[in-house]
């Protein structure tokens, strides 16, 4: 049953992603009022299959916040990756060469579970099926949020409105065209990302580059295995039977010593299209944008969910200044703040992007280029330090404790 929702809020967020969900919670503990409104159901939005990487900031933010206990039981803790090339593999000692910091692997909607869990027993509003949302008078004296819940027109009053609604949400497109600069990057393939009932492939993911074009080794469980292979962004997933992924994915991740996957039943699959997108500035008036609303990058680098949280937890804290100490400096520096890191996260993601993958026809100057690359950074401590510090994340504003992890977390390969 949906709770009734207020005629006014201090933040109304728009969108129960990462973002809006955690932005609201920590809204809450900070004593601010917030309402999310989404246009999906709570059952779309708890299943809908995404990320799986955490960074250590991500995965401190959400114990810190009474969000982390399901995922430090059933998530699993990496300490390094595999890149993979050439037929061998290079182990890449994360959190050795990164002050000790972690990633966990735990799937997005898990997260969203969580979360929605923690915000409905707080007694926190999210309204879902809350369709043609429109944002109002953010220049002016009653910035506002629209939408239809129910059969009926509703309308909340607020101090702010935060964009936390996605790349394809209403809140970007709500700011005039001129008021915003968007910059742009289509990639020439895309990921197709499956599901396979297996047991592990391996302790730690695997990033492969092949002449044949890039792959992914990543996990769920013990008995479900989540991998990725580059394919054109015009593939129709039925252009991918079975036979053929698994032929593929045995040639692009062969090894020397002659090892490959097992077979597993495929029960999942799905293309990922590519882009690296940013929109400056991330505040227009009374309207903040957060997470995949403001920026996208390609997901070889792990990081829109981490850096969805980042936006947010920044913002929260100016908030919780504004409504706390009447303190605007937060707020006022936002949008520069917050993307600053973005720009840092863009480049890594571009960056391990072009790495590893094949862009369009073989190209045995780009090939050799990209080998001699890779050559180098296995070699290099100093370079491997500069990978592991940007994949597993920097650390997050504010004071945000460092989360207790469980001995039985800290597993694969201790
Ligand atoms: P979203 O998760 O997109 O949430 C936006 C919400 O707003 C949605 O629930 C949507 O229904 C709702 N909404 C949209 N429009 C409206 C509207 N008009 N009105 C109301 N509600 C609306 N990131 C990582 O950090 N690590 C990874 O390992 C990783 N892997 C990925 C793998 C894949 C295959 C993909 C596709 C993405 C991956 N990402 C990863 C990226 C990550 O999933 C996103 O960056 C993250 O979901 C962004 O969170 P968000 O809350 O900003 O937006
Ligand atoms: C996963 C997704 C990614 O984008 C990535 O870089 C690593 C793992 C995953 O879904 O498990």
């Amino acid at each position: 049953m949906q709770k009734p929702f207020p005629a006014r809020t201090q933040v109304a967020i728009v969108g129960a992603g990462p973002a809006g969900l955690t932005l609201s919670h920590l809204l809450h503990l900070s004593g601010i009022d917030s309402v999310v409104i989404e246009s999906r159901s709570r059952e779309d939005v708890e299943s809908t299959l995404r990320a799986g990487v955490l960074e250590q900031g991500t995965i401190d933010l959400l114990c810190a916040i009474g969000a982390g206990d399901r995922m430090l039981r059933e998530g699993v803790l990496h300490h390094g990756i595999e890149l993979r090339f050439g037929g061998r593999s290079h182990r890449i000692p994360l959190s050795e060469l990164a002050g000790g910091r972690a990633i966990m692997l735990y799937a997005q909607h898990e997260v969203i579970r969580d979360l929605v869990r923690v915000r409905l027993a707080a007694g926190g509003t999210v309204v879902f099926d809350a369709t043609q949302a429109s944002i109002h008078d953010i220049d002016g004296p009653r910035p506002a949020v629209r939408f239809r819940h129910g059969g009926h027109e509703h309308r909340i009053d607020c101090d702010f409105v935060v964009g936390c609604d996605g790349f394809h949400g209403v809140s970007r497109e709500s700011v005039p065209v001129a008021a915003r600069t968007e910059y742009t990057h289509t990639y020439p393939f895309a990921w197709f990302g499956l599901l396979v009932n297996a047991p592990r492939y391996s302790p730690e993911l695997i990033y492969a580059r092949h002449e044949r074009g890039f792959s992914l080794v990543s996990t769920r469980s013990e008995s479900v295995q989540r991998l990725y292979l580059q394919c054109d962004p015009s593939d129709a997933v039925d252009q991918w039977p079975d036979e053929r992924i698994w032929a593929e994915l045995d040639r692009r991740l062969e090894t020397t010593d002659g090892h490959g996957l097992s077979r597993g039943g495929i029960f999942q699959k799905g293309v990922v299209q590519m882009r690296s997108f940013v929109c400056e500035p991330m505040r227009f008036g009374a309207l903040f944008l957060a997470g995949d609303a403001a920026h996208i990058v390609p997901p070889t680098g792990a990081k829109g969910l981490n850096l969805a949280v980042a936006d947010v937890q920044l913002l929260a804290t100016a908030f919780a200044a504004y409504y706390g100490d009447d303190d605007r400096a937060g707020l006022d520096t936002y949008s520069a703040e917050a993307l600053e890191r973005v720009w840092a996260v863009q480049h890594f993601s571009w960056w391990m992007t072009t790495l590893l993958h094949r862009f369009g026809n073989v190209d045995p100057l780009e090939e050799r280029l990209q080998r001699a690359q890779l050559e180098e950074i296995v070699a290099s401590v100093p370079l491997q330090t500069s990978l592991a510090e940007r994949y597993v994340g920097r650390p997050l504003k504010g004071r945000v404790p460092r989360a207790r992890l469980p001995a039985t977390a800290i597993a694969l390969d201790a």
